[in-house]
């Protein structure tokens, strides 16, 4: 069977162009197929920079990335891209019907396809809620949707691509804890076998998950679960009690 949703980093380092100082340093991890993992660390720790070398918006300067076992440099782009969706930290909506707003990144989706992210995105039900449904209207002349459900417009938009690997880059920061631990529940039940890198600001947020990733100057700090990391992470400890 071939393998599904792995990424792994190997001593992976990356420094911006133009800057003397690495922003990722040394950084060795694996995320198993089906797997959630946390990343955590203080504003700048290199959260972001670090997903970002999974889709190859940057590559590192050494070390290796891999997803499903081979070296991202190695494989076709687009192939690529295809297996990871990327939910960004600020909703990006446009005028337009919520089925025009998930589907964006795949034109072709089926009214099924397209309900099915939305469960998994805990978006159906307010959704079907609305007397249009599917058709109702987003933006200046239509509906105003709260900062919660525009997020989960958000992760839709992503899941109706059907990845194989979900990275949310702090998009459930601006969303009350009730709705992302909803979102979550929702993901956990429908999005089975997705492997999932939650990037967050609270514990909170990734305190379920398999592993949690504690970044600190863009370095791997802690690695493991909260309990372990409450009781071994100074770092984790200080982001606990903040
Ligand atoms: P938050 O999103 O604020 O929580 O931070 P983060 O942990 O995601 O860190 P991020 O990866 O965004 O940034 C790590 C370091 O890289 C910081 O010092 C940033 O200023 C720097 N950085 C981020 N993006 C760029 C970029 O495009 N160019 C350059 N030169 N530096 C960048």
């Amino acid at each position: 069977l071939p393998i599904k949703g792995r990424v792994d980093f190997e001593q992976v380092s990356f420094l911006y162009e133009g800057t003397m100082e690495p922003v990722i340093k040394n950084v060795t991890f694996s995320c198993l197929p089906g797997e959630t993992v946390g990343i955590i660390g203080s504003t700048g720790s290199g959260k972001s920079s670090l997903v970002s070398l999974i889709p190859r918006f940057y590559d590192p300067n050494s070390g290796a990335v891999k997803v499903n076992g081979i070296d991202v440099r190695e494989m076709d782009p687009t192939k690529l891209r295809d297996k990871i969706a990327v939910v960004p930290q600020k909703t990006v909506l446009f005028t337009g019907t919520v089925l025009e707003n998930i589907r964006i990144g795949k034109e072709d989706a089926t009214l099924e396809e397209v309900e099915q992210a939305a469960r998994m995105a805990d978006a159906h039900g307010f959704v079907s809620s609305f007397p249009e449904g599917y058709n109702t209207v987003l933006g200046q002349q239509g509906v105003n949707f709260s900062g919660g459900q525009k997020q989960r417009v958000s992760i839709a938009r992503a899941l109706v691509r059907k990845p194989e690997i979900l990275i949310l880059d702090d998009c459930t920061s601006a969303v009350d804890v009730t709705t992302e631990a909803n979102i979550k529940e929702a993901l956990k039940k429908y999005a089975k076998g997705l492997t999932c890198l939650i990037i967050a600001q609270r514990i909170t947020s990734v305190m379920d998950a398999d592993k949690i990733i504690v970044l600190d100057h863009g370095q791997i700090v802690g690695i493991g679960k909260h309990d372990e990391l409450i009781r071994d992470c100074d770092v984790y400890q200080e982001i606990f009690q903040s």
